[in-house]
């Protein structure tokens, strides 16, 4: 098999290349290991940041997002037994787009398909070679035999846990990483939301999360344990929790819970996110923890850069912006990176704190609420900084 771009992993970061070269009149091949109904059913947030709900609207993807999204102006802050809005828009013009990342994968696909764009599903032992030099490939095995394609660069999108990173010789390119001491304990349940927004809360408990999913679906986290046991967590005592931790602001309605898990927090990043040419992007190439929902946006916006930079390849044969793809995706990333890691410290409770840190976290959490100058710096980076 013969093709332009190949790439591996039908995430968002995989899709969303695909989608912008196939724009661009670049052939790609998308190579998967799990199922379709594995990638359209994997739940992550739901929050797009203004450009990217732009993009996919303006790129021919975004028709049933601007159905059966949600538009928020802002969220809320919820500490010392109040509410305390951020309205975005007032601040900085902008708002976010409420809509499951799955559901954005399942879009992407579908146009993918009706564009006439391949996606090979359910590959094994998929491995990356040549891309040192001028001829990369992609072995894989597909439908019980062995197969090659062969392309001019590969779309390095497989995720964290992805063969692609690990097959750049070490020493290579640098990691940068930090764990956190906590994890977070989420549910999708059906119950209406508990308030028009999301509220983010600061609870002597830990951390609480209020987001939704459409007017009769929630999406609730609770800061808890790394290696949490959901054994420990009856729906009872996680419903109990939450109302605990909203302090007495809102009551939640209680419904069914759909889905329970524990999620890590990490923030990591690879620099540079390119050898050769191979070039990574998505969580392949950074993690962030998900507070604030960056992971998503940047996958879109490592695709848009990366799509840009192959175009303008074909175009003039010119490779200053497939050498500039690393620097230039990083410059966000780091930023992104920043705010998350900010975000995340703002609102949980971190085990080693002495009570001067809970002190100073509290008057922080005032000061945005409070400070238009603060509360701007939060509302820009949230609803996404300016796309280049
Ligand atoms: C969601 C997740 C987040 O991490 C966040 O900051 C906002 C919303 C979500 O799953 O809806």
């Amino acid at each position: 098999m013969r093709t332009q771009v190949g790439i591996v992993g039908a995430g968002p970061a995989g899709l969303m290349l695909a989608h912008l070269l196939q724009r661009a009149g670049i052939s790609s091949v998308i190579v998967e290991a799990k199922s379709r109904a594995y990638c359209e059913a994997r739940i992550r947030a739901g929050l797009i940041e203004q450009w990217a709900a732009d993009m996919l609207v303006e790129t021919g993807v975004g028709a049933r997002m601007k159905r059966e999204s949600m538009v928020h102006d802002g969220i809320y802050l919820c500490f010392d037994g109040a509410l305390h809005h951020i309205n975005f828009h007032k601040l900085v013009g902008k708002r976010v787009t409420i809509y499951g990342q799955q559901e954005v994968v399942k879009d992407l696909i579908v146009k993918r398909i009706a564009d006439g764009g391949q996606i090979l599903f359910d590959c094994t032992d998929v491995s990356v070679h040549g891309f040192d030099g001028q001829a990369p490939k992609i072995r894989f095995r597909h439908a019980g035999k062995e197969d090659e394609i062969d392309c001019d660069f590969i779309g390095g999108c497989d995720g964290f846990h992805g063969v692609c990173r690990p097959s750049i010789p070490a020493g290579a390119i640098k990691f940068y990483e930090r764990e956190y001491p906590f994890g977070w304990l989420g549910i999708l349940a059906e119950a209406p939301p508990v308030a028009d927004e999301l509220i983010y809360a600061y609870h002597p408990r830990g951390f609480a999360l209020f987001s939704m999913r459409s007017p009769t679906l929630v999406r609730y986290y609770l800061q808890c344990a790394p290696d949490e046991d959901l054994n420990l967590w009856p729906d009872q005592k996680i419903w109990d929790e939450l109302e605990t931790r909203l302090g007495g602001t809102r009551v939640p309605k209680r419904g069914p819970v759909l889905e329970k898990i524990v999620a890590q927090m990490r923030s990591f990043v690879a620099e540079p996110m390119q050898h050769g040419r191979l070039f990574l992007a998505g969580d392949s190439a950074h993690i962030v923890p998900p507070t604030g929902a960056k992971g998503m946006n940047l996958a879109f916006a490592d695709g848009r850069v990366l799509s840009r930079a192959i175009a303008a390849f074909y175009k003039s044969r010119s490779i200053e912006l497939l050498d500039a793809y690393s620097a230039t995706c990083l410059r966000r990333v780091w930023k992104a990176q920043r705010f998350s890691w900010w975000m995340t410290r703002l609102v949980h409770l971190f085990p080693e704190e002495t009570p001067f840190d809970r002190r100073r976290q509290l008057a922080e959490l005032d000061y945005v609420a409070n400070s238009e100058a603060a509360a701007k710096s939060l509302a820009e980076n949230y609803v996404g900084l300016p796309i280049e």
